[in-house]
Parts: structure tokens; C-alpha cells; sequence
């Protein structure tokens, strides 16, 4: 993980922090280096809150947000322009939005803080504005600068990925939600003092992962297709060609299944996967996994059981212990197999791919 930040500070530093463009447009957000390093830092770990976010989403689904999808190729862009990969670029540059705007509210930064503008002044019956609104403004100008730049061409898979990071920073905008405090006579609550805050990120990933299972396929025309490539620079690519979707994510191009390996596209297939059988109270998220990920990928599910050591037998002791007992008991866990290869996951099957 520590490579793949890298990887991304890198990119940042070497091709969009110090290119011409991104600092003549944006120098008013910046005072120096020293403050392109402070912010580069919060960047890298809004990507990552993106990431990690997006393999929690996809854990139980055919293609489960591997790691390698979010490595630059040569290109230093994410491949394709998918389904899947629109939802990359929104987390990843909602995280970034979250992040910085954390850090504005934390008082991190010098130059952005909370949103304050609003307070004293009546919101709605029996409430005023007060405390310290989080300010996504200057959240959204970093993501904006910081990602949008991240991508280097001009043609409709570009505009593409440029509409769904914009998405990405409208959805944590459309997550504020309105947090208030008590306040009157021993707590009578007769008058409240309210603030917005940003949502939990987690509520963000399902709100993202909503919009992916609804994303919109755009079929370009040639007539489109030639407006889009020359759609100059950073303009939304939702007013070149989309305009009622702005919020929604888009693709272009349709995906594989993901059931079989496929090692040109990067593809593992779901051989060897994990997965939740229905008869264990499964999450929402690993619903039906087990059919997703192996039977109708033409993979038996093979269980697999193993020992595992715990406390039992608790007892409460007079006074104050409590003594257990170890136990073991038997667990099992469930895979994709290949049929009649007889025993068989392959190397690395309890490792989520
Ligand atoms: C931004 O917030 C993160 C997490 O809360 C923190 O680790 C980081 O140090 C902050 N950045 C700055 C510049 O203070
Ligand atoms: C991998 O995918 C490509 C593109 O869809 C396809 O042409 C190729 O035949 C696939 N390879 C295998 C081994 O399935």
C-alpha cells in the first residue's frame, strides 16, 4: 500500500503539482512548496480513504476493486472507461474532497476553515446556524486540481473520467447533513443551534455504489464524439455532451464478466474467491455471493474447514475476574472451485484478489 502511495504522490508531484497550466490557474490556493507538500500529503490520504472504501463495496462482487486498478499504466491513467472504472475515478476523488475538507475544519490548513458565514442567522423554525459548518468549497478546488490533472488526455475517455471525478465531488457535496445541538431552559431544546457536517464516508461509498449499479452507458455519435475531442482543457464533460447526468457516473465501454481469468485485461477471474453461502445471515453485501462469484461463473462452491481457538466457558469470580476456558471449535469457510478438479483452490485463495 505504502508502493501504491507513492506511486500516486509521484505522479502528482512530477506531472500536475508543477505543470505550468495547474499552477497559473490555481496559485491562489497556494503560497509556496512548503504548502503544495502539506496539501500533497492530505491528497495521498483522501486516495487512499477512496481505495479502501471501494474494496470494502466490492468485496463480495466478481470484480472486487483489486489493487492493481488503481496503478497508472504508462498513460499514468486509469485504463478503460467502464463502469467500474467510473466508480474508481468518483471515490477516489470524492476521498480526496473528504479529506481536505476534514483537515479545513481541523483547522490544518491556513488558507480554508470552517463555514461560518451563516451563523446567527435563523434556519428554519426553532433552529439557528451556529459551530463550525464543514467548508467542502476548498475541498473540491484541491480535488479538482489535484485529480482532474491526473488526466492528461483530451479525448472522450478522458472527458469521460473528468465528468465522473466531478461526480465524485458532487456526491460528497449532496451527503452534508444537518447536526444540531440543544439549547433552552434546563435543556428544553426550545432553541437549536445546527452546523453541516460531512456524511460518514461509508455513506458516501454506498451512495457512489448506487449510482455504479445505475450508471449510464454513453454511446457516442461521431458528430458528439468529434465535439468532445475538441472540448478544450478542464471543461465538465457533462456540458460537452450530458447535460441532465452531471451527478451520475458514465462509461463508455462495456465490461467483461469477470468470471474468467483473463491476464491481458488484468482480469484474475473468480477461482479461489471466498464467498458468504446465504445460510449465514450474509451481509447485504455478501448476499447471494456465492452464486454470484462461483455457480454462475460455472464454479462449484467447496467448503473448507479449519480450527480455530477462542474463550468460553466464561465465569464471573467474586470479586472482580472473570476466568475463561479455551475452546476449540471447528469454522468453516467457503471458495470457488474449479468442478472435479478434486481438491482445489489455488495458491493464495483466502487472500481476497
Ligand atoms: C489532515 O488530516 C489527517 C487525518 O485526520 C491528518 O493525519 C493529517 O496530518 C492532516 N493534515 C495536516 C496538514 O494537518
Ligand atoms: C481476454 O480478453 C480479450 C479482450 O476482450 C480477448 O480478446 C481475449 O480473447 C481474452 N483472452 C482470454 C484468454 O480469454
Amino acid at each position: 500500500m505504502g508502493h501504491l502511495l507513492m506511486l500516486w504522490m509521484a505522479s502528482v508531484m512530477c506531472c500536475s503539482a508543477f505543470s505550468t497550466t495547474a499552477w497559473s490557474v490555481n496559485n491562489f490556493l497556494i503560497t509556496g512548496p512548503k504548502a503544495y507538500l502539506t496539501y500533497t500529503t492530505s491528497v495521498a490520504l483522501g486516495a487512499q480513504i477512496g481505495i479502501e472504501e471501494c474494496k470494502f463495496q466490492f468485496a463480495w462482487e466478481r470484480w472486487n476493486c483489486p489493487e492493481h486498478a488503481f496503478q497508472f499504466s504508462t498513460h499514468n491513467r486509469l485504463s478503460g472507461a467502464t463502469r467500474e472504472t467510473s466508480f474508481l475515478h468518483a471515490i477516489r476523488s470524492a476521498g480526496v474532497v473528504y479529506a481536505i475538507t476534514k483537515n479545513c475544519s481541523m483547522g490544518d490548513f491556513e488558507n480554508c476553515g470552517c463555514d461560518e458565514s451563516k451563523n446567527g442567522k435563523t434556519g428554519g423554525h426553532g433552529w439557528i446556524w451556529g459551530g463550525c459548518s464543514d467548508n467542502v468549497e476548498f475541498g473540491e478546488k484541491i480535488s479538482k486540481l489535484f485529480v482532474d490533472s491526473l488526466e492528461k488526455g483530451k479525448d472522450a475517455r478522458a472527458l469521460v473520467n473528468l465528468h465522473n471525478n466531478r461526480a465524485g465531488r458532487l456526491a460528497v457535496r449532496a451527503a452534508l447533513k444537518r447536526t444540531c445541538k440543544c439549547h433552552g431552559i434546563s435543556g428544553s431544546c426550545s432553541i437549536q443551534t445546527c452546523w453541516l457536517q460531512l456524511a460518514d464516508f461509508r455513506q458516501l461509498g454506498d451512495h457512489l455504489k448506487a449510482k455504479y449499479d445505475r450508471a449510464l452507458k454513453i454511446e457516442l455519435e461521431k458528430r458528439q464524439l468529434r465535439a468532445a475531442n475538441r472540448a478544450e482543457g478542464r471543461r465538465a464533460p457533462a456540458e460537452a455532451f450530458l447535460p441532465s447526468a452531471e451527478a451520475e457516473l458514465i462509461f463508455l465501454e462495456g465490461s467483461p464478466d469477470y468470471c474468467a481469468r483473463n491476464a491481458s485485461l488484468g482480469v484474475p477471474g473468480t477461482e479461489g474467491r471466498e464467498c458468504l453461502p446465504q445460510a449465514r445471515g450474509a451481509s447485504r453485501w455478501g448476499q447471494r455471493s456465492c452464486g454470484r462469484l462461483c455457480t454462475e461463473c460455472g464454479l462449484q462452491v467447496q467448503e473448507e474447514t479449519a480450527e480455530a481457538v477462542g474463550s468460553c466457558h466464561c465465569s464471573f469470580r467474586w470479586c472482580c475476574t472473570v476466568r475463561c476456558g479455551q475452546c476449540r471449535r471447528v469454522v468453516s469457510r467457503f471458495y470457488c472451485a474449479r468442478p472435479a478438479a478434486g481438491r482445489a483452490r489455488p495458491r493464495g485463495g483466502d487472500k481476497a484478489w
